[in-house]
């Protein structure tokens, strides 16, 4: 008999916690929507209590979804009230509780005396807390997820007693962490053997994993926990997230699907939007995908050398164990152009999981036909990259009115710019170390600023020498980090438009809290 293994997707959580990647409610909301179509079991929105916008956000994906749909607290009063109350209209909502249980956590973020004197002290407040926890989230929802941070290095005689008691207490699911992605496939599998063995009462509840790849072994302990009793394996799209990022779905679900002849899982998600999926989340956190990451990356379908090609074209299976088509890739890539009308554009962004009617619609259209006039062809990736830049537009947005740029080999790089922001005009100019630089320092001037640039990267989304280029701007401040992107057929022009667009991100989280900074201690 197939057993079935539940994905759990936290991109919207854990991924959004990944150095730089903030979401804004919108991209937020187009991604859930992404998720539902991938048909993934739950999907974890976010962590109500840290953020007025993440509290939006959740309640937001909660109230559309019909997946299960999960918020995050610490365990803690608060924090449960705070998930109950985003969740409040969701269709099936789930309180996902989590605190420490290893030592060196329990030491370091318990350390107070009030937890205790002692190790053994601790550990007793700490099982106390989580069951209390558990409890109290219970007299809201049915379904109760408890996870032990840090698991794959707390002891396991601990482990079983804090699992058996939660369980006892109503959790429905029980996550065993791997938070710092410390454990080995074979070790972890044992745990997961392990809880079985010694849990009188882990029948009562779905195992979960959830495993983060500080060694690159993500994707194999998920896969060996499964093979050890796991029913639910949380994971995130492109595997990002905290650190060195998640599990990452598209890994799990291919392994699981490709080498079905090993095993009797398998898993609901619809394969062919894998793709779809991860080049949303890409454009939409500005975090690029390597080349030649498993599954999703450019490079994962494309033959090189002259044997692998002459192979494939006699038999695609000699080199490749899965097809483009099964995770969704495009087989054809020009879509649009110059005379593509309204609906052409709406149906193609529809098949690429963008949902745009009404008002919405005609910007993008109009955005669409002012690139078109620039650029003959219009491939699905240039669409993606509008779409991103549509969705991330800030509140209160500095907008760039006019920029000239002097450059050359033989002459200094100059640039002045002119930007308006409610109603007022600031105009300067700047010589810098290239024509980028230039511009960077022309806006500072302009906007009396000092540099907060954190990080600047700037690639095409498609070949040829019309292709788009996409910015992406990193601005640091104390402990936040803003991320601007800026599209345009002329990458100066592009840098600029992100530079701007991540000050007035920074703006708009003055007023709202709109941060990547999570603080997970209790
Ligand atoms: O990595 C971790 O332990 C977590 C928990 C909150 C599940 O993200
Ligand atoms: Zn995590």
């Amino acid at each position: 008999m197939k057993e079935k293994v539940l994905i759990f997707d936290t991109t919207l959580r854990d991924g959004e916690q990944s150095p730089g990647a903030s979401l804004n409610l919108q991209e937020k909301v187009e991604i859930a929507r992404q998720l539902e179509k991938l048909n993934v079991d739950i999907i974890e929105a976010g962590f109500p209590a840290s953020s007025p916008l993440q509290f939006e956000a959740v309640r937001q994906v909660g109230d559309e979804s019909g997946k299960i749909v999960a918020a995050l607290s610490r365990a803690v009063e608060n924090d449960i009230k705070s998930a109950h109350d985003a969740l409040r209209n969701a269709r099936y909502p789930r309180i996902h509780t989590f605190i420490s249980t290893s030592d060196i956590h329990i030491m370091g973020k318990f350390g107070h005396e009030r937890y205790g004197k002692t190790l053994a002290e601790k550990q007793k407040t700490i099982l106390r807390m989580a069951v209390d926890a558990v409890v109290f989230a219970r007299t809201f929802t049915g379904d109760v997820e408890f996870s032990a941070e840090d698991a794959g290095r707390t002891d396991p005689v601990y482990l079983a007693e804090i699992i058996e008691a939660v369980i006892d207490a109503g959790a429905t699911t029980v996550n065993i962490p791997d938070t710092t992605g410390y454990t080995w496939p074979s070790e972890f599998g044992r745990k997961i053997a392990n809880l079985k063995q010694r849990v009188a009462n882990i029948d009562r509840a779905v195992i979960s994993v959830h495993c983060h790849n500080d060694l690159g072994l993500a994707v194999a302990n998920t896969l060996s926990s499964i093979e050890n009793g796991a029913r639910q394996a949380e994971c995130s799209v492109n595997g990002i997230g905290e650190r060195a990022g998640n599990a990452s779905l598209e890994e799990i679900v291919m392994g699981l699907k490709v080498r079905s002849d090993l095993h009797n899982y398998y898993t609901d998600v619809s394969t062919e939007e894998i793709y779809n999926t991860s080049r949303m989340v890409s454009s939409f956190t500005g975090l690029i995908i390597q080349p030649n990451k498993a599954i999703v990356g450019d490079n994962a379908f494309a033959h090189e050398s002259g044997i692998h090609q002459d192979g494939m074209l006699k038999n695609r299976q000699t080199y490749e164990v899965m097809t483009p088509e099964s995770v969704g890739v495009p087989q054809t890539t020009i879509v649009l152009g110059r005379h593509s009308g309204k609906h052409g554009l709406q149906a193609r962004l529809s098949s690429l999981g963008y949902k745009v009617t009404g008002a919405e619609l005609e910007k993008v259209y109009e955005r669409f036909l002012s690139i078109a006039d620039k650029k003959k062809e219009i491939y699905d990736d240039d669409l993606r990259v509008l779409m991103g830049d549509e969705l991330n537009k800030p509140l209160e947005p500095l907008e760039l009115d006019y920029l000239h740029v002097n450059s050359g080999t033989a002459s200094i790089p100059t640039a002045t710019v002119r930007i308006k922001a409610k109603g007022t005009t600031y105009e300067e100019s700047s010589t810098g170390d290239g024509p980028v630089d230039a511009c960077f320092k022309a806006i500072e001037r302009a906007l009396s600023l000092g540099s907060l640039l954190y990080s600047y990267s700037v690639r095409s989304t498609t070949a040829g020498r019309q292709a788009l280029g996409e910015a992406t701007v990193r601005l640091k401040d104390g402990e936040h980090l803003f991320t601007g992107r800026g599209v345009s057929t002329d990458i100066i022009e592009a840098s600029a438009k992100a530079y701007l667009q991540a000050l007035s991100i920074r703006q708009d989280a003055q007023g709202n809290d709109n941060t990547t900074t999570i603080d997970k201690g209790i």
